[in-house]
């Protein structure tokens, strides 16, 4: 329940000066993080959206999602939440307002890849309604580690 005191997170959109704090947020988050430069990157293709997710209005960045809107599909290519905000339903608000702007723009189906191993992350898809329809063998170059593909009817 949002109450007075928390306002619940606000939403903008990625900008470069935002480039130290989005890498800080992936960094912890992944063993593998995306480089800065792939995630300057995203700021340039217009296909793509960094949506940030702040505290308030004002306050910091706590998590980011990157998805693409590739004719009626959004591709969520990355989503992470700084340590200290986990578990507090960041994610899945994040995950909310993309799949919405999506549809405002005619996603018709959400599509994601996700490491096998990844537990947190699968468990958040599944509350989100999303369904493992494939598995892509050795998907993780780094590791070899196997890709779960899910989708979700938008
Ligand atoms: C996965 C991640 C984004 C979840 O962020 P979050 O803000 O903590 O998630 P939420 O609080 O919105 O959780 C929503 C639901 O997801 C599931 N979930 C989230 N984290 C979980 C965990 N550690 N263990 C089990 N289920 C989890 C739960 O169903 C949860 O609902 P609940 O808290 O009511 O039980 C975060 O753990 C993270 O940044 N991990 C590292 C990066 C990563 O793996 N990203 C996904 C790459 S595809």
């Amino acid at each position: 329940m949002t109450s007075r005191e928390d306002p619940g997170p606000a939403f903008r959109r990625m900008r470069e000066a935002d480039l130290p704090r989005v890498m800080e947020i992936e960094r912890a988050a992944f063993s593998h993080p995306w480089s800065e430069e792939m995630v300057r990157r995203e700021l340039g293709h217009e296909f793509s959206t960094v949506l940030l997710a702040t505290e308030g209005s004002e306050g910091a960045v706590q998590g980011f999602a990157v998805v693409w809107l590739v004719h009626d599909e959004l591709h969520v290519l990355n989503v992470a939440v700084a340590p200290g905000a986990r578990r507090r339903g960041l994610a899945r608000a994040i995950l909310d307002r993309v799949e919405g702007q999506g549809r405002e723009q005619g996603a018709r189906v959400a599509m994601l890849e996700v490491r096998r191993g990844n537990g947190p992350a699968i468990a958040l898809y599944r509350s989100r309604g999303y369904r493992e329809v494939g598995i892509r063998p050795r998907y993780y170059a780094e590791d070899g580690e196997d890709a779960l593909v899910m989708d979700k009817d938008l």
